[in-house]
């Protein structure tokens, strides 16, 4: 029996999240430049979202640019940002027959104004499919969604829109980039580093994690089932104890 056909459809994830790592290594090892490994994890994107798609997942959230990889050569990041564009562009054919819509969180404003462009149409084009979410995280740090989120409740609340006691996890939570998604039920980050790189750190407060040695370039449906079966497998207490959920 394959791994897809194990997976029980009524106790899936209803939010996964995938750090994306490895695509450097991917192409060093082979002798290739960094950016033939960035290009290969496109195809991992596609083959992910279509098994997340088909399975049954509702949201689906990938770790592509964080605040902290402006840092990196600008080459690499001229090389990712020209990706992103084309990646758009070919992938609102698939994203359409597919009923999947487009979201995205992290600071856009600082994208180059084609990805920018190009990332909001497809969001306006795609914004009435129902079948999955797809939120791509770009230029995205938590810390930086934190600080954000502190600055607009501060403001709102010196001018008196709202009173320090209003303040509560929901309102906190409805100020986050991620204000119109679930918190995330299932992390997965491949390319065996077992960190956050700060990464939803508010969104996946009880999440469980599940990292893998497969570089992002090498991830297949396969793997993406493999980690759905291993959730699967878990019992999530949320504090509770174990007999407290048997009852
Ligand atoms: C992940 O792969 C993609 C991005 C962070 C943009 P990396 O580029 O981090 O690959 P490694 O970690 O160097 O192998
Ligand atoms: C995290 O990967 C960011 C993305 C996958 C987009 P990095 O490769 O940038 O993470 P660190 O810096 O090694 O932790
Ligand atoms: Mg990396």
């Amino acid at each position: 029996m394959d791994t897809k056909t194990k997976i029980n459809p009524e106790k899936l994830p209803l939010h996964v999240a995938i750090v994306m790592d490895g695509n450097g290594r991917w192409a060093t090892t082979r002798g290739l430049f960094r950016y033939k490994g960035h290009e290969r994890g496109t195809k991992a994107v596609r083959e992910v979202v279509e098994g997340a798609a088909e399975i049954g997942i509702k949201y689906l959230t990938l770790y592509a640019f964080s605040t902290e990889n402006w840092k990196r050569p600008e080459t690499e990041v001229n090389l990712l940002m020209k990706l992103l564009v084309s990646s758009l562009k070919s992938e609102l054919t698939k994203l359409t027959e597919n009923d999947i819509k487009l979201n995205a969180i992290g600071n856009i404003d600082n994208l180059p104004a084609p990805a920018k462009e190009e990332l909001l149409s497809v969001i306006e084009k795609t914004k009435n499919h129902q079948r999955m979410t797809l939120t791509l995280a770009l230029s995205y740090g938590s810390r930086e969604e934190l600080v954000k989120t502190v600055k607009e409740i501060s403001v709102k609340t010196k001018n008196r829109l709202i009173s320090p006691l209003d303040i509560d996890e929901q309102l906190i939570n409805n100020h986050l980039y991620t204000h119109n998604l679930p918190d995330v039920d299932l992390l997965i980050r491949t390319s065996g580093e077992q960190r956050i790189s700060n990464f939803l750190l508010w969104q996946i407060a009880y999440a469980e994690l599940y990292f893998t040695d497969v570089l992002w370039p090498d991830f297949t449906k396969e793997d993406l089932y493999k980690a759905l079966l291993n959730y699967q497998n878990r019992e999530r207490r949320f504090g509770r104890t174990s007999d407290q959920l048997n009852e």
